[in-house]
């Protein structure tokens, strides 16, 4: 199959290019960071004229569309331009997919819902706290207004190595590797998503051509603080330096739902790759990074 991935260097794109690329055509698509891997093409997502034309002339047989502004607080600082990317942009993408009859994958994300509730289910009601939620949702319903073969794979603090990009455990290790202190939140619930095992998801949906929502993100619901301890754990790191907060004492600008966790029993039925735990996780993602080079690069 022929694939367009867009945010192909991103911290999910980087590894679904990578894998994709083994036995199929990847166009990789980006703004401002090349890709490392497939045919790199740029595809600036505010540029509506040149989604369409990228699609018509790569014509792929699948498009992953990851492509988004992601920063929580960014996008609350900068409103037009997170709904210009993650709602407007997405309502070309649809309309171009549908148009040329192509399948249409959209990585959406747990902030859709307020977090007043817990392990949400494709069919619970999104109400989302944050511009970049709501931004988010608008792509949601672009994709399923003007899409005609689709689905929205939803996933929850995706980890993983990236060459540049700091995700959860990454970003703790390097700081208590240098000896800092590192304040993480006991009241902010999800389901962290180790993205090798959220890529082979993405991959098991193209290849079924699953049409609708569904939850693909790690099986294990737990706090940022537990998790935080599974992974000064698994890497051995200095506990003193592990400082329990709450979300009150963060100075986040952007309000984050207190438990977003994602019910994904309807991945686990009908997908081949299943969604994993985050001990699991954990334990592929130690093997993962040379211990080695634990302080260099992950
Ligand atoms: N990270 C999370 O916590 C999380 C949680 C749930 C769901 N998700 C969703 O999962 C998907 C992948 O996320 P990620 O963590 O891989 O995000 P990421 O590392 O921030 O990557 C996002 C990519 O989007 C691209 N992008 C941003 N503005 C663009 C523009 N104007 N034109 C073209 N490309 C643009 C960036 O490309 P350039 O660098 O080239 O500008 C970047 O590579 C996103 O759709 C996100 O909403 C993420």
């Amino acid at each position: 199959m022929k694939f367009l991935v867009t945010g192909a260097a991103g911290l999910v794109g980087n590894q679904l290019v990578k894998d994709l690329s083994n036995s199929h055509d990847v166009f990789s698509c980006y703004n401002q960071s090349q890709p490392e891997s497939g045919t790199p093409l740029k595809m600036d997502l505010q540029n509506h004229e040149m989604i369409s034309n990228v699609l018509l002339e790569t014509e792929p047989d699948v498009v992953i569309h990851l492509g988004a502004m992601t920063g929580v607080d960014s996008c609350e600082k900068e409103e037009s331009m997170a709904f210009d990317i993650n709602t407007n942009a997405t309502q070309v993408v649809a309309q171009q997919c549908s148009k040329l009859d192509k399948f249409l994958i959209y990585v959406s994300t747990d902030y859709v819902f307020d977090g007043n509730s817990s392990m949400y289910r494709e069919s619970d009601v999104p109400n989302p706290l944050s511009i970049y939620g709501k931004s988010k949702l608008g792509g949601e319903k672009m994709v399923q207004e003007f899409s005609s073969n689709w689905c929205i794979a939803r996933t929850s603090t995706p980890f993983g190595s990236h060459p540049t990009k700091k995700s959860f455990p990454t970003w703790i290790i390097e700081n208590v590797k240098q000896k800092k202190q590192v304040n993480i939140v006991t009241d902010q619930i999800t389901s962290p998503t180790y993205v090798p095992n959220l890529c082979q998801m993405l991959m098991d949906i193209s290849e079924k051509k699953i049409n609708g929502i569904i939850h693909t993100s790690g099986v294990t619901s737990i706090s940022r603080y537990k998790m935080a301890e599974l992974i000064f754990e698994k890497f051995n790191l200095d506990k003193t330096l592990l400082k329990a907060v709450s979300s009150d004492e963060m100075n986040w600008i952007a309000k984050r739902p207190k438990n977003s966790s994602l019910d994904t029993t309807l991945a686990n039925s009908i997908l081949d790759k299943k969604p994993q735990s985050i001990e699991h996780s954990l334990n592929q993602f130690f093997d993962e990074i040379d211990s080695n080079d634990i302080n260099n690069n992950y």
